[in-house]
């Protein structure tokens, strides 16, 4: 049967869809080190996110180096932009108007720049004026400093922010830490007050950049360690408690991934978290974990199914595909998170399908994506993986020094594409052409018409809503993906 698929990433227009020869290719540069990155509606242009840093390849008007950039995947073209505050390790969501809001970052290091100030509460807005973008920070501030908070928009159209570090420093000393969360407007903008989360503070010091998903009762599933729940952000209150997945630590500093598979039919549209990869400690010589849980958090039966990578890996990240699989990659095999803790990258994309619990090996690159490394679906259905950047400062090719093992992973610039199995070979000139919507407005009554063209023999037709997020350490939020029943 010929599995077909239209992927809407909400309010964007879709992409030129090309034959691709090649499962893994390099098709561009991403300017600046890709550490967040996120595809910006309406255009599927892509917005790389870094940090004040000593070297990129792109400048400013104002002859500073650029920290973010906007890549157009069509074109490979690269713009430079500019932020007013430092974005390390910032966290981010998109607003129900489509804005992407960035929230916090670190300490300015006004020595290197002084352009660029403190961003540990600050919050960055990105959006399309007239085809162009540029970061606005109008000045709004965090109710209080978060390094490594994540982020997810409600059904309400709020922002749940928690966790992070209220100095940019190391978790492992605990009067650094904010346990706690906020919660910003529809316009991003914070309540003020930092609610304590019991989740949160009894999982230090792996409390940080904690996994979440919306689910669909407007609740939210949160993940931090090996502990999970079901929260109630409106009661601020817990559902219910999830039992301990078991295995190695799953958040930051040893981060895996996490993803919320497809919902559909087939499933009645209930949520299942599924979460890989992991590790022990914050070491270079940190053994990675191999297996991955899947949990429905909404059923009466909370138990952990256990399945296994074909190999270890931390820092291992989750893209949901247009097929109902799911691609892990990224990482590493030994090792953690922090500027040259990891070894052994990981180099094979692995094929999880959840219909028949199986794995496969579905491409391999040559190209190491250590810490600050990110992967994302594009408008066009290929993924596009970026960064590498396990370096307190850009370390490049021509300056490795082979007996700094440290330095053995340089920043990395490249962009690849991953061009999945549904778009190889014959596959790719099989999809809809000439795709129009009726409207981009949704809501949950809404009736959605798509006109689009066909070549023949194709028998199954499936319209599938996409929210790709925004990504950074491994960790995507805001990520997920429903199947529509539609009469195809
Ligand atoms: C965008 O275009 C509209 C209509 O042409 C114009 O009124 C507006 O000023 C433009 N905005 C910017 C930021 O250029
Ligand atoms: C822990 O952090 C606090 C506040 O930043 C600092 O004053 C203290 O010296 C730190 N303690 C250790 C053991 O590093
Ligand atoms: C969350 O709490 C609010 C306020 O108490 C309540 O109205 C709502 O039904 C609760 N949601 C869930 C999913 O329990
Ligand atoms: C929210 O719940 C936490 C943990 O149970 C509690 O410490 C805190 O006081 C509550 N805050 C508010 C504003 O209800
Ligand atoms: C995919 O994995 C399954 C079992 O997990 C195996 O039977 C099959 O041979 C694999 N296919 C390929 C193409 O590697
Ligand atoms: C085309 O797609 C089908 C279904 O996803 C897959 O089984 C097949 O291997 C793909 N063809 C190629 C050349 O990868
Ligand atoms: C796209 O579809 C419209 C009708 O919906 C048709 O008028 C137009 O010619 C089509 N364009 C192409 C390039 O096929
Ligand atoms: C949902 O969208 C439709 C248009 O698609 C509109 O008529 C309706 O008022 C909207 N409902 C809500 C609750 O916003």
């Amino acid at each position: 049967m010929e599995l077909l698929s239209i992927l809407f990433l909400i309010h964007c227009a879709q992409a030129h869809i090309n034959a691709r020869s090649h499962i893994v290719e390099v098709v561009g540069r991403s300017g600046v080190p890709a550490m967040h990155a996120a595809v910006l509606p309406p255009s599927g242009k892509v917005v790389f996110l870094d940090k004040v840093e000593d070297y990129s390849e792109l400048r400013l008007p104002n002859q500073r180096w650029a920290y973010s950039s906007i890549y157009d995947p069509e074109t490979h073209e690269l713009t430079p932009l500019s932020v007013a505050t430092n974005p390390f390790c910032c966290g981010g969501s998109f607003l129900a108007d489509g804005r992407l809001l960035a929230v916090r970052g670190n300490n300015p290091l006004l020595w290197l720049d002084p352009t660029v100030e403190d961003g540990l509460d600050g919050i960055r807005y990105i959006s399309s004026e007239n085809g162009s973008y540029e970061w606005k920070e109008p000045g709004n501030k965090l109710a209080s400093k978060r390094w490594y908070a994540s982020a997810q928009t409600m059904s309400d159209g709020k922002v749940f922010v928690a966790a992070g570090s209220l100095n940019g420093m190391t978790q492992n000393n605990f009067s650094n830490n904010n346990p706690t969360y906020e919660v910003l407007d529809a316009n991003g903008i914070t309540q003020g007050h930092n609610v304590p989360m019991d989740i949160l503070f009894e999982n230090m010091p792996y409390f940080m950049y904690p996994f979440l998903h919306l689910l669909p009762d407007g609740s939210l599933f949160v993940f931090t360690d090996r502990s999970s729940e079901i929260f109630n952000v409106t009661a601020n209150s817990t559902i219910k408690s999830m039992p301990d997945m078991p295995g190695m630590h799953r958040t930051y500093p040893n981060t895996g991934g996490s993803v919320m598979l497809p919902l559909h039919k087939g499933n009645n549209y209930e949520p299942e978290i599924m979460i890989c990869g992991g590790g022990q400690t914050q070491g270079i010589d940190s053994q990675c974990e191999a297996t991955c849980g899947k949990l429905r958090p909404m059923s009466s039966n909370l138990e952990w199914q256990m399945t296994s990578m074909p190999d270890p890996r931390g820092m291992v990240e989750g893209i949901l595909l247009l097929d109902g699989t799911v691609l892990w990659l990224n990482g590493c095999q030994r090792g953690a998170q922090g500027f040259g803790l990891a070894t052994s990258p990981a180099l094979d994309a692995l094929i999880y399908d959840p219909r028949h619990n199986a794995w496969n090996v579905s491409g391999r690159t040559t190209i190491a994506r250590l810490y600050h490394s990110v992967a994302l679906l594009l408008l066009d259905g290929t993924v596009l993986v970026a960064g590498s950047n396990p370096n307190e400062m850009p370390v490049l090719q021509n300056q490795v020094e082979p007996n700094n093992q440290y330095k053995a992973f340089p920043t990395e610039f490249r962009i690849e594409r991953f061009t999945p199995a549904y778009l190889r070979g014959d596959n790719a000139t099989k999809r809809p052409t000439n795709i129009t919507l009726s409207s981009l407005e949704l809501n949950m009554t809404s009736r959605l018409s798509v006109e689009f063209d066909l070549e023949n023999g194709l028998r199954t037709l499936n319209v599938i809503l996409y929210a790709g997020g925004f990504i950074t350490h491994a960790v995507h939020m805001g990520q997920v993906m429903a199947y529509l029943d539609n009469n195809g």
